[in-house]
C-alpha cells in the first residue's frame, strides 16, 4: 500500500513542555516510524538531487540522527557540530543567543578543508540562532554551504528570514503555526 501520510502528521505535539505555553514539536515519533524516518531522509535531500555535496554537518543532538543518515545515504563524510566542551581535538567555537543566556557550539578545526560543499541539517528551525552558529563555524573553515535542510520550520520565529539573510538556502519538510 502506498504511504501517503505526510511528514507533519508522524511529529507529535507535547502541550507546555519544557514550560508552560510551549507547544514542543516532538520528532521521536517521525525517527520511530519506519516509513516515516525513511521519507524525512529522502525528503531532506530531494532538493539537492544530483548536485555534489562533500559532508553533511549535523547539529547537536538530534541533528545528528538526521545528518547521519543523510550522510550514509549520500555516501559522504559526517561532521558533528557539538554543544561546548564535547569534542576532543582543536576547536573552534561560536557562541549564540538562548531564550535565557547564551550557548556555545563547536566544531574540530580539521574537519572541513576550505572548499568542501556543505549540507547543514538539524530537525527544527525557529530563531535560526542553533544554525546561524553553525554556519559560522562551516564558513570559518572554509567550506561552501549547499543548504540548509530542517524537518521543521517554526515560521513565526523568524529562523527561516535570518538565514535567508545571509544568503542560505533553507529547505524545511513541514512547518508548524505557533511557538
Ligand atoms: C533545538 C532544535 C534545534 C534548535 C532550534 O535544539 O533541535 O537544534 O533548538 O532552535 P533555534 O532555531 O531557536 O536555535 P536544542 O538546543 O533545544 O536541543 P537538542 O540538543 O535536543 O537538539
Ligand atoms: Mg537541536
Amino acid at each position: 500500500m502506498p504511504n501517503s501520510k505526510p511528514i507533519k502528521d508522524y511529529i507529535r505535539t507535547i502541550v507546555d513542555f519544557p514550560h508552560e505555553g510551549i507547544m514542543f514539536r516532538d520528532v521521536t515519533t517521525l525517527f520511530a516510524d519506519p516509513r516515516g524516518f525513511r521519507m524525512a531522509i529522502d525528503q531532506l535531500l530531494h532538493p539537492y538531487a544530483g548536485m555534489q555535496i562533500d559532508k553533511v554537518v549535523g547539529l547537536e543532538a538530534r541533528g545528528f540522527i538526521l545528518g547521519g543518515a543523510v550522510a550514509h545515504q549520500l555516501s559522504v563524510g559526517f561532521v558533528p557540530i557539538r554543544k561546548k566542551g564535547k569534542l576532543p581535538g582543536a576547536v573552534i567555537s561560536e557562541e549564540y543567543q538562548l531564550e535565557y543566556g547564551e550557548a556555545i557550539v563547536e566544531v574540530h578545526d580539521d574537519a572541513i578543508m576550505a572548499g568542501e560543499k556543505i549540507l547543514v541539517v538539524d530537525d527544527l528551525l525557529a530563531t535560526g540562532g542553533t544554525a546561524e552558529a553553525g554556519i559560522k563555524l562551516v564558513e570559518r573553515l572554509g567550506g561552501e554551504i549547499i543548504g540548509c535542510a530542517f524537518v521543521i520550520d517554526l515560521p513565526e520565529l523568524g529562523g527561516r528570514a535570518k538565514l535567508e539573510a545571509l544568503g542560505m538556502d533553507v529547505h524545511a519538510l513541514c512547518d508548524f503555526e505557533g511557538v
